[in-house]
């Protein structure tokens, strides 16, 4: 066997020597204790890796508990809010995540927001199941009992102010979700019932619009109706009313300082201006290979013909993208919550289509005034509903 040189094993001892900094011989250490060292020292380590599984778990549960859906999650956006209570001068903020209500399912519901009041009661309609499915297969769930409970038949309850989902699957196919955003209020006081429909404090109150007295068009009970039935003269231009313009800028505002970008699109439309953008979408779906009747037939269900447009009346604004893909977008949640407080309806909505005669436009915005867009919105009703006509 080689043996190392003495020189050079002096040299590892002094190298050893060296790194304890000390010239003392080494202890001698029994087997028994060194065992028990390296045992020590993998319990150490075996506790610290315990440690870190369950930090990792806890933060993937505090991941999983934000999410009130799995795989169809919607985009998560979170708002923060200051309410200040009149009554005691102090502003509160509060943080509320808002999660943006996604409906990539066949079922149709009349509503996909639900505002009550703490043990308040509402119920949105289904108004078509995907293939397959019927009314027994319906399983609803609530992301967050504590502010909202829901039965087996879409009953929905108020427990406690806030915001959370209520989500309705069918059994049939688990695949079909929709979810339903529930903005739970709390009770009020009486003396915050006596001033339910004032606006709130840093709003002022959107007051109704302009009457015009001009031949051919159709107010009842002072609000102008422009819709298939009731058209405006071709030579009725008012130009986009300057208070539908102030208020929408007060309400594009308000979106913005919760990061929401809401511009118009679309404004005041002449009477021409109708004339050319219905003729357009005709063409559109002729060169689609539509026969003139059926083109006629698809675009009267999404545009109006000249001179029935409510574009032409100057109350009203098309805003963002006009495309379905906006109704699932965070502007279009918070233009269906807030639209009213700023004076405006969304003029054609989700399951009213046989009444106003149009498709869902959640873009589509109508000023009508605070008062009568504060009973709308709460009401549920679309403006042919609430005049009580066609
Ligand atoms: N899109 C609406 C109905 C209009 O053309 O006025
Ligand atoms: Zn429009």
């Amino acid at each position: 066997m080689y043996v190392l040189p003495d020189k050079y094993r002096k040299g590892f001892i002094k190298m050893d020597n060296n790194r304890y900094s000390s010239n003392r011989p080494r202890r001698k250490v029994s087997r028994r204790t060194y065992r028990n060292r390296r045992l020590a020292a993998l319990a150490i380590i075996a506790f610290l890796v315990l440690i870190l599984i369950v930090l990792i778990a806890n933060a993937c549960a505090d991941d999983n508990e934000k999410k009130p859906s799995d795989s169809k999650s919607g985009t998560t956006i979170t708002t923060t809010t200051t309410v200040t209570d009149e009554a005691i001068p102090t502003t509160v903020t509060t943080t509320v995540a808002s999660t943006v209500p996604k409906n990539d399912s066949d079922f149709k519901l009349d509503r996909q927001t639900i505002s009550i009041m703490v043990g308040e009661s509402d119920m949105p309609r289904v108004l078509e199941y995907p293939d397959g499915t019927v009314e027994d297969d319906e399983r609803w769930t609530s992301s967050d009992k504590e502010i909202a409970t829901v039965d087996d038949y879409g009953h929905i309850t108020g427990v406690a102010p806030g915001v959370c989902y209520v989500i309705l699957k069918s059994a049939a196919d688990l695949s079909q979700e929709v979810w339903i955003k529930v903005t739970v209020r709390s009770e009020l006081s009486d003396d915050e019932t006596t001033t339910t429909n004032m606006p709130q404090s840093n709003r002022t109150e959107a007051p109704a619009p302009p009457v015009h007295d001009t031949e051919g068009l159709t107010y009842i009970n002072g609000v102008l109706l422009v819709n298939k039935q009731y058209g405006v003269p071709a030579t009725f231009e008012p130009k986009l009313e300057q208070i539908c313009y102030d208020k929408f800028n007060e309400l594009s505002t308000a979106a913005a300082k919760e990061g929401l970008s809401i511009y118009i699109s679309s404004g005041y439309r002449s009477y021409s201006d109708q004339d050319r953008i219905y003729n357009n979408y005709i063409e559109d779906e002729k060169k689609k290979g539509n026969s003139e009747a059926r083109a006629k037939e698809i675009v009267d269900s999404y545009s109006a013909r000249p001179g029935y447009s409510e574009h032409q009346s100057g109350l009203c604004i098309d805003v963002n993208t006009i495309d379905d893909a906006f109704g699932y977008t965070p502007e279009a949640a918070w233009l269906a919550e807030h639209a009213h407080e700023y004076g405006f309806i969304i003029r054609y909505p989700l399951g009213k289509e046989d009444i106003t005669g149009y498709q869902y436009e959640p873009w589509h915005i109508r000023y009508v005034g605070s008062k009568i867009a504060d009973k709308i919105y709460k009401s549920g009703q679309c403006l042919e509903e609430y005049l009580n006509v066609g």
